[in-house]
């Protein structure tokens, strides 16, 4: 028996969404240092095009909005032993004011365009007989929050998608999982945390009493897919410091 082991990823082929910046590039970072063989795509070329040089890994553009880039990505990617479903947005308004593009938005790539990614991908993992699948939900999937309706509700989507996954394809060999990581400064939350807009009060709640750093949602997403989660299957993991128990 040996953990060390179970977190050694040489040779695993692992596609990575949303690997230009914030948590997909750290991830990208811990995954290339343990040996993984690396897909990372995202819709920003010049930063994944910098990520994948200091991982020597292979780069794919995509728009995760896009049915058919998304297929391009899947056919392009080939077999891979492991997908990270990480690429999402955030539009950070009241209900009220957000407009029906900006929720379309927030629907098509936090949730179809990871979902529909997760179908093709999955396909070639149930013929093989092995596989595991990570997308990245979010701690406001179960607390919501202001200016976040539709953005937790999608997320609260991809968790329920990946209870029903992980019963499809367990008994073919596949795990699912996700991880609900609390607020953590990213470009993603950099802008509303400066503006205040439930920043402060937010940390209150927070029993750690700080937001999350990228490289503890990056290790706690290593864990998840690696060997030393052999048994976790179906559940989300929430890394957020505490906050939707506080
Ligand atoms: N930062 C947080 O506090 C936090 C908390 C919970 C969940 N999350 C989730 O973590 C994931 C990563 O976010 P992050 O905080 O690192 O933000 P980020 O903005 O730094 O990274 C998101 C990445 O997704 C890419 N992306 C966006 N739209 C895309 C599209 N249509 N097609 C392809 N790629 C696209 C971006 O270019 C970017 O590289 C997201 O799913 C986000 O919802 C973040």
């Amino acid at each position: 028996m040996s953990f060390s082991h179970d977190l050694d990823f040489t040779g695993r082929r692992i596609l990575l969404t949303g690997a230009a910046n914030g948590f997909g590039a750290a991830m990208a970072t811990l995954f290339h240092a343990a040996g993984a063989r690396l897909v990372l795509a995202d819709i920003e070329e010049q930063p994944l095009a910098e990520v994948a040089a200091q991982c020597g890994a292979e780069a794919h553009v995509f728009d995760q909005a896009d049915p058919d880039s998304v297929k391009r990505l899947a056919e392009a990617a080939g077999p891979v032993d492991t997908l990270i479903n990480n690429a999402g947005v955030l539009v950070a308004k009241p209900l009220l004011e957000t407009s029906f593009e900006e929720l379309r938005r927030v629907i098509d790539i936090d949730f179809v365009g990871a979902l529909r990614l997760m179908q093709l991908v999955g396909r070639g993992m149930v013929e093989r007989r092995r596989g595991v699948i990570l997308s990245i939900g979010s701690q406001t999937a179960f607390s919501g929050g202001e200016n976040r309706a539709v953005y937790a509700a999608a997320k609260a989507a991809i968790s329920q998608l990946t209870k029903s996954a992980a019963v499809e394809w367990g008994p073919h060999g596949v795990r699912v999982v996700c991880l609900a990581p609390g607020r953590s400064l990213t470009r993603m939350t950099q802008q509303t945390a400066i503006e205040g807009q439930s920043g402060d009060r937010g940390l209150a709640r927070v029993p750690l009493g700080r937001w999350g750093k990228v490289e503890e949602i990056a290790k706690m997403a290593m864990f998840l897919v690696s060997d030393a989660a052999s048994y976790v299957t179906g559940a989300t993991v929430i890394a957020d410091g505490g906050y939707v128990h506080g």
